[in-house]
């Protein structure tokens, strides 16, 4: 399964990607493309070292949105990525991208969707909500990547503690290490592995526990 994957910042669930790839815990997949919109990613060098094709896409590079769009699903479509993946992509997929992509383009998103999801709720945003919120428990979520703002068909997640004394900075660590870093390569096995389908909005696999 070749695979793209979309990124706009540090690129640590890139890294875990890549290294689950290595350790053989991701089989029967390839990391062939990576493309940021943010050409200062961290993630862009994370791909280098790797040997995998990076790139910049940003919007900053086009008269306007379509023409970034028609760039973006280009370049996926002439690397002959067949799944992309939403690694910490801080640019919404157009309808164009997803219905080229049916029920092949995935996103780790750092909560229990639906709690602290939709426009807005990206980075420390999230985890400063559910501080704020008082909840107990968070975590990750990978879900396929529909027309809507993280709403598509949930594939895998993931719970984690939160603790009294628990900053933004060190929940987000905590999620992305303990849920972000082991979903998301999880997530990429069952499909590459053929282990998932969409029935009726909802993903039927085998293998829910994480
Ligand atoms: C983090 O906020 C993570 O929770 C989310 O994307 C952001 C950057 O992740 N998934 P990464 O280090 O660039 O993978």
């Amino acid at each position: 399964l070749k695979v793209g994957v979309l990124v706009s910042g540090g690129g640590t669930n890139l890294q875990a990607i890549l290294d689950a790839i290595d350790c053989g815990k991701i089989t029967n997949a390839e990391v062939s493309l990576v493309i940021s919109n943010n050409p200062k990613a961290y993630a862009l060098e994370r791909a280098k070292n790797h040997n995998i094709e990076a790139v910049c896409i940003s919007p900053k590079q086009f008269e306007n949105r379509e023409e970034f769009h028609r760039a973006l699903l280009a370049k996926l479509k002439e690397s002959g990525v067949e799944l992309i993946v939403l690694a910490g992509f801080l640019v919404a997929i157009p309808p164009m991208i997803v219905e080229a992509y049916p029920n092949k383009i995935i996103n780790i998103h750092p909560s229990l969707i639906p709690s602290f999801c939709g426009v807005g709720y990206y980075g420390l945003h999230v985890h400063e909500k559910a501080l704020e919120r008082g909840v107990r428990v968070t975590g990750a979520t990978v879900h396929f990547v529909d027309t809507g703002t993280d709403t598509g068909p949930i594939i895998l997640q993931k719970a984690v503690k939160i603790k009294s004394d628990d900053t933004p900075e060190v929940l987000q660590r905590r999620v992305m290490e303990k849920a972000e870093w082991k979903i998301l390569p999880k997530a990429i096995n069952l499909i590459a592995n053929d282990k998932v389908k969409v029935v009726d909005g909802r993903v039927e696999t085998e293998e829910f526990d994480t």
